[in-house]
């Protein structure tokens, strides 16, 4: 079974003669906090937050997940905007190492899934490198929110046999994507950070081959109140990228016609997030479902591990 987050913190070991005994490591937990409605965060990702000494957080993150940590846990914020880096990612890394060096439970929370556009790899491999361990809690990354809140499949029998998640971000020049692949017909191909690239994605897509009237769905804020579709198709995707403010997708192919683009409906109700409130009202630690299915007891942390 995989590892569950931590529940409870044992304080430091004092033994005979008044010493301290050197704090036990702590562990990062690079958890997906999903694309912005906490309502779409997992069991797993809320347990490890109430596990938390201290919670590093990127921007895409709000304010509603962020207060699920409890309160004593503290937050550091190492928002990343495109032109504004508040902390370079190799000064994020020793951040985490050094927090658990220090014998904290360190949640790294990132929008989305950690693992997809979201760097997890490299801290990952800082705490690899460390002799930390490291956790990987998987999020729902913003392209299925957007798809299932559109209604526009990413694969649909017949005109999606494929998709593909780019990036349309590139530290210098043009993102180096193939083309030629990424053009071909019966596929679904989703760009993160594409918006100020837009014009040039669709224009080498159609120099290879797409046609410019395959539909194209921008989707922004997805999963959040203020979510905003623009269902358009390839020839119009640079126009209709403008004026998009907030972090969004870009959603090309066939599929992408059967995009809803009325406003959503509200996502939020008598869902998640109140049951997680009520787990917290109660006192009681939520019990976890094991990946069997089977309810498991709160895992308890004993110097620093996770038995
Ligand atoms: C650094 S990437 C992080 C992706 C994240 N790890 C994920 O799995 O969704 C940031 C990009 O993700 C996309 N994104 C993140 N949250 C979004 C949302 N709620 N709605 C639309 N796009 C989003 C945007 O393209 C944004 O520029």
């Amino acid at each position: 079974m995989a590892r569950q987050p931590p529940r409870n913190r044992k304080p430091g070991l004092v033994v005979i003669g008044g010493t301290r005994a050197r704090r036990a490591l702590g562990a990062v937990w690079l958890v997906g906090a999903g694309p912005g409605d906490p309502d779409l965060l997992t069991f797993r990702a809320f347990n490890a937050l109430r596990g938390a000494d201290v919670v590093v957080h990127d921007g895409l993150v709000s304010e509603e997940i962020l207060d699920l940590a409890p309160s004593r846990a503290r937050r550091i914020n190492v928002a990343k905007r495109k032109s504004r880096h508040t902390l370079p990612q190799d000064d994020i890394n020793q951040l985490l190492v050094a927090l658990a060096l220090d014998g904290l439970n360190v949640v790294r929370l990132k929008g989305g899934d950690p693992f997809l556009f979201g760097r997890g790899g490299e801290e990952q491999a800082a705490c690899r490198e460390a002799g930390v361990e490291c956790h990987v809690v998987p999020g729902v990354t913003a392209a299925l929110a957007a798809s299932a809140n559109a209604g526009a499949p990413l694969t649909h029998r017949g005109s999606a046999q494929a998709v593909t998640f780019v990036t349309g971000h590139a530290a210098h020049g043009e993102p180096d994507l193939d083309w030629t692949a990424l053009a071909r017909p019966n596929q679904t191909v989703v760009v993160y950070m594409g918006v100020s690239t837009a014009g040039l994605i669709a224009e080498r897509l159609m120099a290879a081959g797409r046609a410019g009237s395959t539909p194209a769905l921008i989707v922004e804020n997805a999963s959040r109140a203020d979510e905003r579709r623009v269902l358009t198709t390839l020839s119009g995707l640079a126009e209709a990228a403008q004026g998009v403010k907030g972090p969004a997708l870009l959603m090309v192919g066939e599929a992408m016609a059967m995009a809803d683009v009325r406003s959503p409906p509200p996502l939020t109700g008598e869902g998640g997030r109140e049951a997680a409130e009520g787990a917290l009202a109660a006192e009681r630690a939520p019990s976890v479902i094991s990946p069997g299915g089977e309810l498991t007891p709160p895992p308890l942390r004993r110097g620093g591990e996770f038995k």
